[in-house]
């Protein structure tokens, strides 16, 4: 079985061998960006490329980044598949490759490399984009049906922060049987069940939206795409949650081991909450974030909040939350 370390390495090792630049991730506080608390995709330290105000050293990058967002924050833990804090896999391009080059590579990548059998994937697009349907048809042969369009909220993308690129988007989906469905005839991706789970984001990033919120094309158009290693890892090691995946199993045992809890029920979910916001807190804290009363310190109080909230619920009423720091940094 690929582990989350091996899945890490398959894709850096895939990019670079088709020619990217491997990027370490940045910090978890983004630097010279005061528009985001948090760096919450892989583009973001790639913004000054995409929008042509730096030289470019290289035209195609590969990164796994470490990410941040609130967005989800009440849905951690009661969701299997949300997260405050994950890792992002992905590939990007600065004026060098475009649409084709990037559906070409996210579906080998998906179909060679990892090996999803093809007819389990679907894809989205955005809803008028008959360029990309035409690529996932004609090109790489998904049939019609396959291919759903959804609107903006779902296949627009950006920018991250208050300006930035930002472009139309394609998603895959893995459809991982009517066993994780809602059972409704409609059921495709869109559906808010778990049956269809997207794993890549692929933005054709063609458009600088400004602080009005005015679009203007980019100087150059630019690919940015989004993995979410955590849900790729679900899929890959054919598990339930992402909490049942090798790592985060590893720190949920850890927890149930030393309060002495079973991991089934209201339990697992607060068990999961201690795994999730444990492991946000420890990378943000270990990034320079700070709690405090304020701005990037506060969301980090409110995550502490919420979790001794769900940790009282399996006993525990004095300090817990650092005795995941060690294990969580052998296991990582
Ligand atoms: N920037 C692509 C994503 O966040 O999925």
């Amino acid at each position: 079985m690929l582990k989350v370390r091996d899945l890490r390495d398959s894709f850096i090792s895939y990019f670079r061998d088709s020619g990217h630049q491997i990027v370490p991730s940045s910090s978890l506080v983004p630097k010279d960006d005061p528009t985001l608390l948090f760096t919450t995709a892989g583009m973001v330290q790639f913004k000054p490329m995409f929008a042509g105000t730096v030289d470019l050293a290289y035209t195609r990058a590969a990164s796994v980044q470490k990410c941040f967002r609130t967005s989800d924050l009440e849905n951690v833990g009661k969701t299997k598949r949300h997260c405050t804090f994950f890792e992002m896999l992905g590939n990007f391009s600065f004026g060098d490759y475009f649409k084709k080059e990037a559906i070409e590579f996210a579906w080998e990548y998906s179909t060679a490399i990892i090996k999803f059998p093809r007819e389990r994937i679907w894809i989205s697009i955005y809803e008028d984009d008959d360029e990309a349907f035409d690529l996932w048809r004609g090109r790489i042969g998904i049939p019609a049906e396959k291919i759903v369009r959804l609107g903006k909220a779902d296949n627009f993308w950006g920018p991250a922060g208050d300006s930035g690129a930002c472009g139309l988007c394609s998603e895959l989906y893995l459809d991982r049987g009517p066993e994780f469905g809602c059972g409704s005839p409609d059921c495709k991706p869109g559906c808010d069940c778990e049956r269809f789970l997207e794993y890549w984001k692929l933005v054709f990033n063609q458009y600088y939206q400004d602080t009005a919120g005015a679009l203007s094309p980019l100087p150059r158009t630019g690919i940015d795409t989004g993995m979410g290693l955590e849900r790729l890892s679900t899929l890959v090691q054919n598990v339930d949650s992402i909490y049942e995946t090798d790592e985060l199993r590893q720190v949920a045992e850890f927890i149930c081991r030393e309060r002495g809890v079973k991991y089934e029920g209201v339990n697992a979910q607060c068990v999961n909450i201690l795994v999730e916001h444990g492991r946000a807190l420890t990378f943000a804290i270990s990034d320079g974030a700070y709690p405090s009363n304020e701005g990037r310190g506060y969301v980090l109080r409110r995550i502490i909040r919420r979790a001794l909230r769900y940790a009282r619920m399996i006993g525990v009423h004095e300090p817990f939350l650092h005795k995941i720091v060690d294990p969580l940094v052998s296991i990582m």
